[in-house]
């Protein structure tokens, strides 16, 4: 079955790849007439054999003839029946309604048997996924560095996107490793610079020495040309918006107390965020929730970006004036009108509020250049730099400069260990506070002393303290490992001396510091690879999808195979010139065997032979770093619920005891909350908790009203929801429509685009969304179009005309400002998801293109995850998710023999008193109490031992 699947979908990737011409893309209409399900069974037979006869799509030459996620009417057939059919005519992408990509709602009902549709769909929808993947790679990559030219012209006859190396990523002359690498000749990093995760990110990529490191700009992945589109620099963006958008239009903090507010069935039992005294249960915060996924998960994600990105350098922005982001306005026939003070008051929103602006990296004019007669930005106008390494590196945990690396307490007794310390009565260890001869901000102190202590929330301290707890379990078995057989090889070696076999009882405590760092950043990708981004998209497409990315589609079974395939990635297409095997084929071969160890399985591997511990990498033309429209989809701010819903993990576990608000566990409260309270209750209440939906009108009270210290400002308070609009503006991301456009999705023409038009009309769902929408509509406003402005060059109307001012609607007509439409409301509004999809599709595009870069990218996932850096301990640890052989869950879940998920090894092994509830736990992710039911159900009913939870009373 497995390799039907994979043959299935590899055949007709390939075929796209090799392939004749494109099939037209065609739209379903909704009016055909109901079938019986023989006759439907019928008709989806001859429909793939009309969608095999007609060819596969083919990766286009341009931008503008991108597959938009739309198939034609016969391939919708084929993989999903008429239901796929009939909603082939929304903006959102085809795969959704194919066969088997819900719950068990979307198997037919009638047919001979549900296999053959299963197969035909989630093949179809992983084949689209690929071909998206595929496209993005084609067409989204946009380096701010300095090597877009050359991605563009190539260089000594080699196509831009299947270079390997970047004069850019070469060591400056002042950094003090400039010599170690070769200085003024060839850079390779060699020696101690390549033995394990660099403090600053350099030398991942041995032979492009600056790439990702700390202070590396930020990528793009739409053309510079449609950055900062307020300041209306081409002619497209100027008749794309009119004059109508800048920095605080439409008023930030108007929108978001409009579209972004809960609404409180009981405002004083919610008290703005704060609850009530002595944390009384009878306190309540309404919220959307999210059914399928806990609070663990939103913080989750917090603690990630922390690893990935920041725009703030040790936690503060630029110096200098504050910038004015108070409410001032709401459009009146698009004119910035002021608000009254009776509107001011109404809203509950504040004048005088005021931020502190990004650090920009570079704001001078960017050169321009021409290649085939077209000229382009060689840089966005502004880029900013990210302070973080942009490896998936635990830099969060272990740091990532020199300030941030003294917060790092290591053990004195052994050094190899993270300092912890016990505060009875808890068992297991604490991270220490900072003492006042750390470097901090005067808002950090009283927090734990941990690299990235900025925006501390409970959630974070859990984090911080379970994978400190990890990397000692791992040192532990190490310890113990070596204390029983001394002399065995580590795995370990040195480049310096490469055939000394490093024995067990060599190991130095820096060495093995160093090996757990790997691991534990292996385990945190793994776990948010597989286990997080599983139970984000809870479907049955993204559960292969993202297995395929870490283990490939197909996992151990077919090891043989596996090997061939891998061997074919990196020897073959990933080493070739040719533009078209370098990325495109190479992305889609690597599916089968899987980008973890790529390039690492290798006879005779040699730490000393550049091509052995380099030669996994594919960066596919542009150096890695993320982009800023990767930031954008990651302000997940309504994730945060307001109020903890506490739980005595020693006692009742379905009881209730408190009810904590989230802003009385913010940065040094936090600290309190966890070391008065023990990291197994914190763990067993954000467990248990839905976590919020990302949906508008659902961000947290207390995030739009929360005071930060280092504002100097008249309010000293900043809404943090109308901040994620302004500083996407600050960093001139595109708005909403230019953003899918960019992406390749379709895009919308009025804001009922948004309404989910599968609903039944006369529901109350679907009213509530019209109401948001006549908002959209009042506070974006609408405008007389002119169908003679051209608006974008990254797509074409369905008839191959240009996309104009009027979308599609007769010239002159009132159309809707959709444009305008910042992109965080934007993906906020998509009311139409695939199923179990915690974000929007438009969320998700840039997700496939950006994590699956983050792996390829990095050689300590490919060809440098082997034993002589990580040992043999290591490698084994992260393949098994944890010491000894693979533990597996019990029963199938979904229908899939399945290991035991690495983070609930992660919690047992480290918090053990959460043991008895994880027992019960499939995905650490998936709120505690509730029972999974059938395939993919979402549904919110409790398991059988947590029905008195109050929970899940109505
Ligand atoms: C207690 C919870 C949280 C608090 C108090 C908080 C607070 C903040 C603050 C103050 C900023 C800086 C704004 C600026 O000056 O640009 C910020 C940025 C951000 N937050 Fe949160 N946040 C919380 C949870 C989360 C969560 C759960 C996520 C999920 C991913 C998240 C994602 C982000 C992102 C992506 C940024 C932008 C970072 C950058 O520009 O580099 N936050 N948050």
């Amino acid at each position: 079955m497995k390799n039907a699947f994979l043959i299935l979908l590899l055949g007709s990737v390939v075929s796209a790849l090799a392939g004749p011409a494109a099939a037209q893309v065609t739209s379903g209409s909704p009016g055909d007439k109901k079938l019986s399900p023989k006759q439907e069974e019928a008709a989806e037979l001859k429909a793939c054999v009309q969608h095999l006869a007609g060819g596969f799509l083919k990766v286009p030459d341009t931008r503008e003839l991108r597959f938009q996620g739309k198939v034609t009417t016969q391939t919708a057939r084929c993989r999903g029946g008429q239901q796929a059919v009939e909603f082939q005519f929304t903006p959102w992408v085809d795969w959704a309604r194919y066969w088997g990509a819900g719950d068990s709602s979307s198997l037919p009902v009638g047919f001979l048997s549900v296999k053959g549709p299963q197969l035909r769909g989630i093949a179809g929808a992983l084949t689209d996924l690929e071909y998206q993947r595929m496209e993005l790679i084609k067409f989204n990559l946009f380096d701010n560095s300095g090597t877009y030219q050359t991605y563009l012209s190539g260089r000594g006859g080699v196509g831009g996107a299947a270079l390997k190396t970047w004069p850019e990523m070469r060591l400056p002359k002042d950094s003090p490793d400039y010599d170690a690498v070769g200085g003024d000749g060839e850079q390779l990093c060699k020696g101690d610079l390549i033995r394990a995760r660099t403090l600053n990110g350099i030398c991942n990529d041995i032979r492009n020495p600056r790439m990702g490191s700390t202070g590396m700009p930020f990528m793009r992945n739409v053309e510079f040309e449609t950055t900062f589109p307020d300041l209306e620099q081409t002619t497209l963006t100027k008749n794309r918006h009119g004059g109508r958008i800048n920095l605080l239009t439409p008023d930030p903090q108007l929108i978001s107390r409009k579209l972004f507010t809960r609404p409180q069935s009981s405002p004083a039992a919610c008290n703005s965020g704060f609850g009530l005294p002595n944390n009384s249960v009878d306190a309540n915060c309404d919220y959307e929730k999210a059914p399928f996924f806990n609070v663990l998960a939103a913080y989750w994600i917090q603690f990630m970006t922390h690893d990935w990105f920041s725009h703030m350098d040790d936690g503060h922005n630029a110096p200098g004036p504050m910038m004015d982001v108070g409410c001032k306005s709401k459009l009146v026939n698009n004119v910035p009108t002021p608000l009254t003070p009776d509107e001011i008051q109404k809203l509950g929103c504040r004048p005088n509020d005021a931020v502190d602006k990004t650090y920009v990296l570079n704001d001078s004019p960017p050169e321009q250049f021409s290649v085939s007669g077209h000229t382009y930005l060689s840089r966005a106008p502004k880029t900013y730099a990210n302070n973080n390494t942009a490896w998936w590196d635990a830099s969060q945990l272990y740091g990532y400069d020199e300030t941030s690396v003294k917060r790092v307490k290591r053990d004195p007794q052994d050094s190899a260990k993270m300092l912890l310390e016990s505060i009875p009565p808890f068992a297991g260890g604490y991270l220490p506070v900072l003492q006042p001869s750390d470097p901090a901000q005067p808002q950090w102190r009283g927090q734990e002393s941990v690299a990235f202590p900025d925006n501390w929330s409970i959630g974070l301290t859990f984090y911080h303290n379970l994978f400190a707890r990890e990397h000692n379990s791992f040192v532990d078995e190490f310890r113990r490992q070596a204390a029983q057989n001394p002399t065995t090889d580590s795995g370990l070696r040195n480049p310096s001396v490469p055939s000394h076999v490093i024995r067990n009882q060599e190991v130095t405590p820096d060495e093995l510091f160093n090996a757990a760092r790997l691991v534990i950043a292996a385990e945190i990708a793994k776990i948010h690879t597989i286990e997080w981004t599983t139970q984000l998209l809870y479907d049955e497409p993204l559960y292969k999808g993202m297995n395929a990315n870490w283990n490939g589609l197909l996992g151990a079974g077919d090891p043989e195979v596996s090997q061939a395939l891998s061997d074919l990635v990196v020897h073959n297409f990933g080493k070739s010139e040719d533009v078209k095997k370098a990325t495109q084929w190479y992305s889609a071969f690597a599916s089968g065997p899987g980008i973890i160890g790529l390039g690492s399985n290798v006879d005779h591997y040699e730490i000393t032979n550049s091509n052995d511990v380099n030669g996994g990498v594919n960066h596919f033309g542009a150096p890695f770093n993320f982009p800023e429209e990767f930031v954008t989809v990651y302000r997940l701010h309504p994730l945060v619920p307001d109020l903890i819903e506490y739980r005595d993990a020693g006692k009742d576990p379905n009881k209730i005891v408190e009810k904590v608000a989230v802003i009385q566990t913010f940065e040094n409260k936090a600290t309190d909350a966890m070391r008065s309270r023990g990291i197994a209750n914190w763990g067993l209440s954000l467990g248990r908790q839905r976590l919020g939906l990302l949906t508008l009108h659902n961000h947290p009270q207390f995030l739009q009203n929360i005071r930060l210290p280092r504002l100097d400002s008249p309010t000293g308070q900043i809404d943090i929801a109308a901040l994620d609009l302004v500083r996407d503006r600050e960093h001139g991301v595109p708005r909403f429509n230019e953003f899918r456009r960019q992406y390749g999705l379709k895009q919308l023409t009025s804001y009922d685009d948004f309404v989910d038009q599968t609903l039944p009309a006369d529901s109350a769902a679907r009213k509530q969304q019209m109401e948001t929408i006549a908002q959209l509509r009042e506070i974006y406003g609408t405008h007389v179009c002119d169908s003679a402005k051209v608006i974008t060059d990254a797509q074409l109307n369905p008839d191959g005309t240009p996309i104009n001012d009027c979308l599609g609607h007769p010239n002159g007509s009132v159309v809707d400002n959709i444009e305008d439409v910042d992109t965080v409301v934007g993906w906020l509004a998509e009311y139409t998801r695939p199923h179990g999809f915690a974000i929007s599709e438009t969320q998700f595009v840039v997700f496939i293109l950006n994590a699956s870069r983050r792996l390829y990218s990095d050689r300590f996932f490919t060809s440098s995850f082997r034993p002589e850096f990580y040992t043999n301990l290591g490698v084994d640890w992260v393949n098994h998710n944890g010491p000894g052989p693979e533990m597996m869950e019990t029963g199938t879940p979904n229908g899939h023999r399945q290991p035991v998920a690495p983070l609930k090894r992660v919690l047992m092994r480290n918090i053990p008193e959460l043991t008895p509830e994880l027992q019960h736990v499939i995905n650490a992710f998936d709120p505690w109490g509730r029972d999974r039911g059938q395939y993919y159900s979402l549904e919110w009913k409790p398991r059988p031992d947590a029905t008195s939870d109050s929970a899940f009373k109505p």
